[in-house]
């Protein structure tokens, strides 16, 4: 186990059996709800992090990159991952960066450790590589690291394509870049749109692409929706639930997404998602919604209406 008296800052979710229990650490990763940002971080404030390294290679040099920059002197950087999820390609991160590191393998990750301070251009050229932008073929504000962040989701765009003009009060959960609830406030007739996701990343990406007065954004684990909001009173919900968690498939997480719709629409209400033909959503549609018609099947991805 690593001595973690260096550390006091944490990025993610590294595993407890390399580098110990990480839970009483500052946390900065974007996906934990009320964590701190390290774009916002001021230069030489942190003392020493481990990163659970994003496996996209944008993605983790600008998080290597922020965290370089924010750490005090002298303090310790750690940054891990699963050799095949950019583990293999910290060392050339690290290299990139102009910082001498030490590395180790253990358990399928890679580890490095390194005391900065790197070279100041190269942090700064990853920094704007990763940093969010105006995408000009999608029309969106996006960062690498958002889900579907340079292009339009296909199993999204089909679910636009069949969505009648919707009205009343909705949700958007997940609501990534926005593009459901951009399709949803078309209509006049849409009163207002909730958009929940887990990446903070996504919701401040919302805000600049779905910049309209009937909208609330909220950067919330969509499982867990908090009692206020299952309110059995919303007129639809739309959704292109997430499948995949740390790397890895978990049906659970749109099975739960299916569970906060079914408790925030009211009786009548309808759900709109798309999901990839695979997934067997029928199941945990079944017994919440009186209605559950499949709508079209086409490319891999399957759209439901449910009606609650
Ligand atoms: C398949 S993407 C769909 C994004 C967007 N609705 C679209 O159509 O492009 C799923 C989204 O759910 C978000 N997400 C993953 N887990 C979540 C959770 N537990 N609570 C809320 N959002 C979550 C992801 O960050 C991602 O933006």
């Amino acid at each position: 186990m690593m001595n973690l008296a260096a550390y006091a800052n944490v990025y993610g979710a590294p595993p407890v059996e390399l580098v110990g229990e990480t839970a009483g650490l500052t946390q900065f990763s974007p996906f934990f709800p009320g964590a701190s940002a390290l774009d916002e971080a001021a230069p030489h404030s942190l003392d020493g992090i481990i990163i659970l390294g994003p496996p996209g290679t944008i993605e983790r040099r600008y998080t290597i990159a922020l965290a370089l920059r924010a750490l005090k002197p002298g303090a310790p950087l750690m940054v891990l991952a699963p050799k095949d999820k950019g583990g293999s390609r910290l060392a050339q991160d690290l290299t990139v960066l102009g910082c001498t590191f030490d590395e180790s393998a253990r358990r399928h990750h890679r580890i490095c450790v390194t005391q900065g301070p790197g070279d100041a251009k190269a942090a700064a050229a990853a920094i704007a590589d990763g940093a969010p932008r105006l995408d000009p073929t999608m029309g969106l504000w996006t960062q690498p690291g958002v889900f579907s962040w340079n292009r339009i989701d296909p199993g999204s765009a089909l679910l636009i394509a069949n969505m009648p003009p919707l009205a009343g009060r909705g949700a958007d959960l997940g609501c990534g870049l926005g593009v459901l609830s951009h399709a949803a406030l078309a209509s006049a007739k849409v009163k207002s749109v909730l958009m929940i996701d887990l990446d903070r990343r996504a919701i401040e990406c919302c805000k600049r692409n779905v910049a309209d007065e009937r909208v609330t954004t909220m950067w919330l684990d969509a499982r867990r929706i908090p009692k206020t909001l299952q309110t059995n009173a919303l007129d639809f919900v739309v959704m292109n639930p997430p499948f995949h968690e740390g790397g890895h498939e978990n049906q659970a997480l749109g099975q739960s997404f299916i569970q906060s719709a079914a408790a925030m629409l009211r009786t009548g209400g309808m759900l709109w998602l798309t999901a990839n033909r695979h997934l067997p959503y029928e199941t945990i549609l079944k017994p919440l919604f009186k209605r559950v018609t499949l709508v079209t099947e086409a490319g891999g991805f399957k759209i439901f209406q449910a009606q609650k």
